[in-house]
């Protein structure tokens, strides 16, 4: 029998992306971005799909079933319906939004057919329907808990579901305008940063800021209810009916107007962040603790934008009731292409699912390898290493094409080359294996360092990704070494929980220190891995495993054999307001416009100083360059 092929879409809002699944197993992952190099992209995901089809060694008319996570037609109600009830005022924000809804939203089956070139019928999952396939189908559990939290999809902005096998039901929602995501979003929007992307810089943020507002917000803005649910005192929003997020009424309450993009940021901006922080954090609390007593779940899995809150994740997994916690890694809209895929396969053609649980041929998690490290993460991510990969004689093709020297290292000493590089404290782009699918660079497009430097966060911040960041950058830690420095002795494969550095690893501020204002104090070393380590002492952690990711594990463990350090430094491979390298092309242009020393790519290495010497050597080197990587 052929196998089944199904097609996830995601598109028309932002971070459009493809997905496919054959026989109930991701063959490929990627969003539109990545391809495109228009960050956030929203258009229709043409080149993911192309990747993913070429990926399957198929063509458009092998594909069963195509699915769009979202319906279109329910989410027009939605606009149609807001606009009537607030008449005359949204007018404007009406006019603007109605051109894309006419040309291309409210036909998607056509565009989709027009888009693919064939004849498939699309299906529409609903938004959240396909935010919970994609939190439970994936994860490890036979049966859990189920929460998704986002800005809004059709009219739904929060679900609480239990999934058992195959089965997936949603038990409550919360319905548009009430939204956590859309008040996290209004506080993006008055402390100047932008909607839909600068969320993760008020987490960041908020370990400045005291949480002053936190009975502002609750008296003026949000009731929380017991259960989580929580009602917005729409009086204080513009976005039902405006084309702003907040107006006067935030202005009224917290003292002037929204901080311009380009303004220096002020106590008020870092107060802000840490008290919608904070309610953010009891309403997720609050939630887990309603979908819990009503499934009677031990474990509990997530997705949608907010579950990119790691450091709400972090206090759901340390306060929360469930014993386990996993994160669909692609938790924004980009996953709803995975959800929606899933959902059809399970839901709609009724296909049985075997879990990691359930399953033989996974390992339980709770046993070990016989040499003491954890067993595989047994879900069905594959690590969310689900995009393009280069072999390489793709490598050597590329670098001999491009006229570029490129030494060839023994894979096996790949790693110990790396870390002596990165031990004397050289950052290092590294490219290999397949891309990444959602927002984290996992180890395959990283820039790896040293996290003992205490200059490295100034290094990587000025000289690689031009900008300056008020979160630390991320620690990535072999699995089997977290406790022994943080506060943490679990999974985190996919950066999407915080905890803190363990006392033992810290170290006091020097003299003065205190007396720092604003990113000043995260110049301070505050442990033995002070790239890694905020203002708060915690850190957003990667755990990696070797039979996960062999030399990405392999670096590491080579770090640790010779500095005693288990930890490095992991952060995106790209540069600020560009997506991350898909490409041998994006990772070399990347390499050559940054600060950074040394790029590997598969089993090649380049330093910039062969590219130096190639340049003044002329043809001799490069001719050497074509036998090397030949
Ligand atoms: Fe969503």
């Amino acid at each position: 029998m052929s196998p089944i092929r199904i097609l996830g879409l995601s598109a028309y809002y932002h971070d459009s992306a493809a997905c496919l699944l054959v026989d109930g197993q991701i063959v490929a992952a990627a969003q539109e971005e990545r391809f495109s190099r228009k960050k956030h992209d929203e258009r229709f995901p043409s080149q993911a799909v192309e990747y993913c089809l070429k990926h399957a060694g198929i063509g458009r008319d092998q594909v069963d079933f195509v699915g769009f996570y979202e319906k279109p037609l329910v989410k027009f109600d939605r606009l149609l319906e807001s606009y009537i009830a607030s008449a005359p005022r949204g007018l404007r924000s009406y006019l603007i939004a109605m051109p894309m809804w006419l040309g291309q939203k409210l036909w998607l089956s056509e565009v989709i057919r027009s888009e693919l070139g064939a004849g498939e019928y699309v299906r529409f999952g609903d938004h959240h329907e396909s935010h919970e396939a994609s939190a439970f189908y994936p994860s490890p559990f036979e049966e859990a808990a189920v929460l998704t939290i986002d800005g809004v999809g059709e009219w739904t902005t929060a679900s609480l579901a239990h999934g058992t096998g195959a089965g997936l039901s949603m038990l409550r929602e919360m319905r548009f305008p009430h939204s956590v995501g859309l008040l996290y979003s209004a506080f993006t929007y008055f402390t100047g940063f932008k909607v839909n992307e600068g969320e993760y810089k008020i987490m960041g943020l908020a370990p400045y800021g005291e949480p002053t507002y936190v009975k502002a917000i609750r008296d003026h803005i949000v009731d929380i209810h017991e259960d989580g649910s929580i009602k917005l005192n729409l009086d204080y929003f513009e976005f039902v009916h405006g084309l702003t997020m907040t107006g006067r009424g935030f202005e009224r309450l917290f003292g002037g107007p929204r901080r311009e993009p380009d303004a220096p940021l002020t106590q008020r901006e870092m107060d802000l962040a840490r008290s919608v922080q904070e309610i953010t954090e009891e309403v997720m609390l609050r939630m887990a603790k309603t979908v819990h007593r009503e499934t009677g779940s031990r474990k509990v899995c997530l997705a949608g934008g907010v579950a990119l809150n790691c450091v709400g994740n972090g206090r759901l997994l340390r306060e929360g009731p469930f014993d386990d916690i996993w994160i669909q890694p692609a938790a924004g809209d980009a996953g709803g292409a995975l959800g929606v895929a899933y959902a059809l396969w399970h839901r709609y053609l009724g296909k049985p699912r075997v879990s990691a649980e359930a399953s033989g041929t996974w390992q339980p998690r709770a046993s070990g390898g016989s040499d003491g490290t954890p067993p595989a993460y047994a879900d069905a991510m594959q690590g969310s290493l689900l995009g393009p990969a280069y072999t390489d004689g793709d490598i050597a093709a590329w670098l001999q094409a491009n006229r570029v020297e490129g030494e060839r290292v023994d894979r096996g000493a790949l790693p110990a080359r790396i870390v002596a590089l990165i031990a004397a404290g050289n950052v290092i782009g590294l490219f290999h294996g397949r891309m990444e699918f959602g927002p984290r660079a996992l180890g395959c497009r990283s820039i790896i360092a040293d996290a003992r430097s205490t200059a490295m966060q100034s290094v990587l911040n000025l000289k690689i990704k031009f900008r300056e960041s008020f979160r630390p950058f991320a620690p990535a830690v072999l699995r089997e070494h977290v406790a022994d420095w943080f506060e943490f002795d679990g999974e985190s494969p996919y950066m999407l929980l915080v905890a803190d550095v363990v006392p033992s690893r810290r170290v006091p501020p020097p003299p003065g220190a205190e007396a720092l204002w604003g990113i000043e104090k995260l110049k301070v070393a505050r442990s033995t891995i002070p790239a890694v380590t905020h203002v708060d002492d915690s850190a957003r952690i990667q755990t990696v495993r070797r039979t996960d990711h062999p030399l990405y594990y392999e670096i590491i463990r080579a770090f640790y054999d010779l500095t005693g350090c288990p930890v490095i430094v992991n952060t995106s491979f790209n540069v600020k307001d560009e997506p991350i390298v898909c490409t041998p092309g994006d990772a070399y242009h990347c390499f050559m416009n940054t600060g950074m020393d040394v790029l590997v790519m598969e089993s090649f290495l380049l330093t910039k100083q062969a590219r130096a010497a190639a340049a003044s050597g002329g043809d001799a080197l490069l001719s050497h360059s074509a036998r090397s990587t030949s």
